[in-house]
């Protein structure tokens, strides 16, 4: 049969044995910490659809550099449309940009001068936009509404300023 060992005067006064509100704090830190991460993570699935779907990043732009001239949504199919945004200090081109409810949009961005940030809020798309490459993101415009464009890459006095719109036309109901 073991006996119990009390802590030495040695362990109590380095503080080596924790007592029992401290192991409580300590396991309930643990705790609180796991449901902050899961939640978190139900979040970011749930509301955001599983973080940013970016499709990837073109290292040759000379192949569609026209198209960034062309500034609008172009049809590509039924319900699916391209479009090539440019960003400038401080503006997005094009920009109001209409969309039809319902259209999947592949957005096609860089930039002219120095890095921006692409980032369509309430959507998952968040592209960084870098001279001489061109990145790319596809997203589904269930609902109308104004989506804000918003530079997310501080890139100078007026970044604050450097906003766009998405308009998504309601579907007419003929
Ligand atoms: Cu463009 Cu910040």
């Amino acid at each position: 049969m073991s006996e119990i060992v009390p802590p030495s005067r040695y362990d109590v006064a380095f503080h080596r044995v924790a007592e029992r509100h401290e192991r409580v704090w300590i396991f309930m830190s643990i705790v609180l910490l796991s449901l902050l991460v899961v939640g978190t993570m139900f979040f970011v699935v749930l509301d955001y659809d599983v973080v940013v779907k970016t499709n990837g990043y073109n290292a040759d732009p000379a192949i569609a550099a026209p198209a960034f001239a062309d500034n609008g949504l172009v049809r590509t199919g039924p319900n699916t449309y391209t479009v090539h945004m440019l960003a400038h200090l401080w503006r997005w081109t094009p920009s109001p940009l209409h969309v039809p409810q319902g259209a999947t949009v592949t957005f096609y961005i860089t930039s002219a001068d120095v890095l921006h940030g692409f980032e369509v809020q309430g959507t998952t798309i968040n592209i960084t936009a870098v001279p001489g490459i061109i990145g790319s993101a596809t997203y589904t415009f269930s609902e109308p509404g104004t989506f804000n464009i918003i530079c997310n890459e501080y890139c100078g006095i007026e970044h604050h300023a450097m906003m766009a719109r998405i308009i998504v036309d309601p579907a007419s109901k003929s």
